[in-house]
């Protein structure tokens, strides 16, 4: 008998060999996976139960032993604070550890609504939460009149019409509701206030100070910082040290003139009418201080280790952090690396990072191998912004269980918008008591280019870094003000030109609201602020045909009228009101007095 054996085709055979190699590999990464899984997850479980968390511990307890777990890398990216429109990809924020995301000026998510930045805030923390030791980020923004970047948010009138307000409790109330206004959409840091004592109103950022007062700053900064902070947001005074003095025409940067400029007072100067507010502010329990893009003495403030350290952590106990703005630690002449190397080492304890933070985290590892950066300088940078964190219950909120916005730009808080709109008028000349006026005459003309316009009113730092013009937002103009305020019987007639005639051939009044286009830093840098000609016109047009005139003038500083002023009657300063033109009126016509007094020399 023939015994046939079946032969197995040598192609079948390489088959099974593959299919059998390809399944073990298969077991081999699912086996290492799994493993990997229950180390990490058993890492994280080590974490989540470690006295970090244990929010009945004291903060120091607890920053000390978040600390101890950390590795270098997680140190590095601890200390980062990138853009959020640089972030290549999200994971970076678990890849790079980093510790703080900002947007910047107009930053906001695509569809600026505030539910969008929550759900964006929102995504951020969460990749943040799942990475090895879950610390929480700080988000922080500009909500320097309000959460402006936000549409639908309540604008408040900027800080120079506070200043003029005088009001410490109005301000502390405008500090609750941004941070309210803040928190629903999930920001926790507030880079404000700003603490600068204007000393040259050509400056672009007057309008964003309280004033050129010592004392008034410290008082009305202290109060909106206090305010901010009793809802839980983190705060910074800004911009260290100095910067309010900077000199006309020594700005670094070709485009502006003073921003971004050099300061030359002496020490005794500096300590006694540009750190008060700073102090005061570190008494309040500022959270950070954010240095200025200046030079003092030549050199600039963030490579200044008398300032950054000696004089603010040694000498008045700040133990909070100290940011850098911006691209501000490379204007340090030299290297990129150097400049970090001269930043950190001066006392910088976080770098704003606008662009490129991967090249950040690889020089801050070359910097902490080779010593240029020492171990302990990193600890104490870490330490203090940790501390900070756990200081404003980020570590402990447990998730909003009703994430309402309802507040969110509502009508109390543009009641609060308001009244710091009343109060911060102030009267610049009233020849014969025009003011205030009545709200039954008959026949009102109201033109100039301020008047129906709330992206002037707002001016910078609105919706856009360098704000809006027109009418894009949530809010009331100042002829909507007028129009709601005077009588049924009077008639309002409006041209932003003040060419009414011949329709109208006269009023009984002329208001006409004038003033500046929005603005923000250097781009508003200016060596004459004056009236524009089309303004100038209007009025003109305007006074042709009123019995009497009224000019108000909406502007972040004082401008140049006094070859005009002595032709009208009544001049008001109305600052940047914000939203709510009404307050506007409510002083006007005389349901409120005036109260509000210059918070800057205005020559007149
Ligand atoms: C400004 C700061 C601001 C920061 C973030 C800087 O250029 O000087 O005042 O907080 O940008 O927007
Ligand atoms: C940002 C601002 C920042 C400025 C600095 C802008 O692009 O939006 O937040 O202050 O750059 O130059």
């Amino acid at each position: 008998m023939r015994t046939s054996r079946k032969k197995i085709s040598p192609f079948r055979n390489k088959k099974v060999f593959l299919f059998l190699s390809a399944m073990i590999t298969a077991l081999f990464v699912v086996v290492i996976v799994a493993v990997i899984n229950i180390q990490s997850n058993r890492e994280r479980k080590v974490e989540a139960e470690a006295l970090y968390h244990d929010k009945s511990q004291p903060v120091e307890e607890r920053v000390n032993d978040l600390l101890s777990r950390m590795t270098v890398d997680e140190k590095i990216g601890q200390i980062a604070l990138v853009e959020k429109n640089s972030l290549l990809f999200s994971s970076d924020i678990v890849r790079f550890n980093l510790g703080a995301l900002l947007s910047g000026g107009g930053g906001g998510p695509d569809s600026n609504e505030p539910e969008a930045w929550k759900k964006m805030i929102t995504n951020f923390q969460d990749s943040a939460n799942s990475s090895r030791l879950a610390i929480p980020l700080l988000y922080g923004v500009d909500a320097v009149h309000g959460n402006a970047n936000v549409l639908g948010a309540t604008i408040f009138p900027h800080a120079i019409g506070l200043g003029a307000s005088g009001d410490e409790d109005l301000v502390r109330r405008v500090g609750v509701i941004t941070a309210e206004e803040m928190s629903a959409t999930g920001a926790n840091w507030n880079f404000s206030p700003t603490v600068d004592v204007v000393q040259d109103s050509r400056w672009g950022r007057t309008y964003e100070t309280f004033g050129s007062d010592t004392e008034r700053v410290s008082e009305l900064a202290t109060a909106y910082l206090e305010g901010l902070q009793s809802s839980a947001i983190v705060t910074t005074a800004k911009h260290y040290l100095g910067t309010g003095a900077m000199v006309w025409g020594t700005s670094t940067n070709p485009d502006f003139k003073i921003d971004q400029g050099e300061i030359t007072i002496d020490e005794a100067t500096l300590r006694s009418v540009h750190l008060p507010p700073f102090v005061s502010a570190i008494r309040a329990g500022v959270g950070s201080i954010m240095v200025g893009h200046a030079t003092w003495n030549g050199v600039e403030l963030v490579a200044n280790h008398e300032l950054l350290t000696d004089l603010i952590k040694d000498e008045l106990g700040f133990d909070g952090f100290v940011v850098s703005d911006w691209y501000g630690i490379y204007e340090i002449p030299g290297s990129k690396y150097h400049a970090l190397v001269t930043a950190i080492n001066a006392g910088l304890d976080m770098v704003m990072l606008p662009y490129n933070y991967r090249l950040f985290t690889m020089e801050m590892r070359r910097a902490i191998n080779s010593g240029d950066i020492s171990m302990e300088r990193l600890d104490d940078a870490v330490r203090r912004i940790l501390r900070v964190k756990f200081a404003a219950g980020l570590f402990d909120q447990e998730p909003p269980s009703d994430p309402s916005l309802n507040e969110f730009g509502s009508s109390e808080h543009r009641l609060v918008a308001r009244e710091a709109v009343r109060k911060s008028l102030v009267i610049l000349r009233d020849k014969q008591q025009t003011l205030p006026l009545s709200k039954t005459l008959s026949q009102i003309v109201v033109a100039g280019g301020a008047a129906d316009n709330l992206g002037r009113q707002s001016g910078g730092w609105t919706i856009e870094w360098q704000g809006i013009d027109g009418n894009w937002i949530l809010g009331t103009t100042i002829l909507q003000g007028i129009k709601n305020a005077v009588s049924s019987q009077t008639k309002v007639d409006y041209r932003q030109a003040g060419d009414f005639s011949p329709e109208v051939e006269s009023a009984d009044m002329g208001i006409v609201v004038v003033g500046e286009t929005p603005y923000a830093e250097g781009w508003g840098d200016n060596e004459h602020p004056t009236l524009s000609d089309d303004d100038l016109q209007a009025i003109n047009n305007v006074k042709a045909i009123s019995k009497k005139i009224v000019v108000i003038i909406v502007s972040g500083r004082p401008l140049d009228i006094s070859a005009y002023v002595d032709d009208w009657d009544a001049v008001i300063a109305a600052w940047l009101p914000g939203s709510e033109g009404e307050g506007v009126a409510d002083v006007l016509f005389g349901s409120y007095p005036f109260t509000g007094t210059l918070p800057v020399v205005w020559p007149l």
